[in-house]
């Protein structure tokens, strides 16, 4: 596909005119040449509303201000801190990398393109992101923001989670990119994504781009971008037996390839349906994770959810007094207090604030 070239460039300075006179948007991490600065930024953004992330990245940032210092910090507490964030497989590849640039850089940030891109984590839009911001590489971003503007704008009806669309929208997005700015100009249009041309009631009237949007003339502001794929979200159960001795609770670690990973969780007894406290308990004493008579049942909670991006989690928690040591492979007994420090899903959390112990 070709573009008219004379609308590449008016796109170009229309967008940049409006960045230099109309865009008041502000973020910590805006105008950051510290490449580990804009890394932690874009890590803590990927898959995160940026209102969201803020908080979490100015919280690293003044707790680890140099990537040295976050990869002498422990897990457990990166784990903390990233805690209600989410997709945790990012925190992984962020300790992962910060220790990796740490050891083997010597804590110096890769400074090209193709170095930023083998780090773990990063991926063409993130190592753009980086290349462009800190070193003003030219290397177009592709964000889920570039594409709703460029599919608008330009009128690109091929599917954004397609391969040949992928492509086309990379290819656009370089033809369109300042290369004297790359940065600013990124920056700009991610902007320009998130304010004015935005998923939902885009604020089409005010827009630079009315005279020119594809979508606006043709009324397909709402139909662009086009997905092929529709994700499919299964539910899952989750019952949990709070177990108490002592005045301490069982929990472990969650390891392995499932969700959650790092995270620490209770007895779990995942079900393929909802099942009462009674199924639960009998499924226990089943598979002699509770002897029968050893126990007493303490409180038995509401349905908890927790919408993950392709799954449903439902959570029970049924919390047992027991009469004896209890015994699991893999659990330890923590008092409130140490409870507090380890990281937990928000699943978790949710019935934590409405616990009564
Ligand atoms: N989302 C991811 N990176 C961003 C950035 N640099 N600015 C705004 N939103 C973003």
């Amino acid at each position: 596909m070709t573009f008219n070239k004379e609308l590449l460039s008016t796109f170009r300075d229309l967008l940049l005119r409006w960045n230099r006179h109309q865009n008041t948007r502000k973020m910590p991490w805006k105008g950051e040449k510290d490449p580990y600065k804009i890394w932690l930024s874009e890590i803590v953004l990927q898959q995160t509303r940026v209102e969201q992330g803020w908080k979490y990245y100015e919280k690293f940032i003044t707790l680890f201000p140099d990537i040295n210092k976050l990869a002498a910090a422990k897990d457990e507490k990166i784990y903390k801190h990233w805690e209600g964030l989410g997709y945790y497989s990012r925190c992984n590849n962020l300790i992962e990398t910060a220790r990796f640039i740490s050891k083997k850089l010597n804590g110096e940030f890769p400074t090209t393109f193709e170095d930023i891109l083998s780090l773990k984590g990063v991926g063409n839009y993130t190592a753009s992101a980086i290349a462009s911001f800190a070193y003003n590489l030219p290397h177009a971003v592709v964000d889920g923001n570039v594409f709703r503007v460029l599919s608008r704008v330009f009128g690109v009806k091929k599917p954004i989670d397609s391969t040949e669309g992928k492509k086309l929208f990379s290819q656009l997005a370089f033809e369109l990119l300042d290369k004297k700015q790359p940065g600013i100009y990124n920056q700009a249009l991610m902007d320009f994504g998130a304010v004015i041309c935005k998923p939902q009631n885009p604020l089409c009237h005010s827009c630079v781009f009315k005279n020119h949007c594809f979508a606006y003339k043709k009324g397909f502001v709402n139909k662009l971008p086009i997905k092929e794929k529709k994700i499919k979200i299964i539910t899952r159960w989750f019952n949990y037996l709070v177990i108490s001795y002592n005045d301490k609770l069982y929990i472990r670690k969650r390891i392995g390839r499932d969700i959650w990973k790092n995270l620490h969780e209770f007895v779990l007894i995942e079900t393929n349906t909802n099942a009462s406290a009674k199924k639960i308990l009998a499924n226990a004493e089943k598979e002699k994770i509770l002897k029968k008579d050893s126990y007493k049942v303490v409180s038995i909670s509401p349905l908890y959810s927790q919408q993950l991006s392709h799954q449903t989690i439902k959570g029970r928690f049924v919390k047992i007094a027991i009469k004896n040591e209890f015994v699991l492979p893999g659990f330890k007994p923590v008092s409130l207090k140490q409870l507090s420090r380890h990281a937990f899903p928000r699943l978790l959390n949710s019935y934590f604030e409405t616990m009564n112990s």
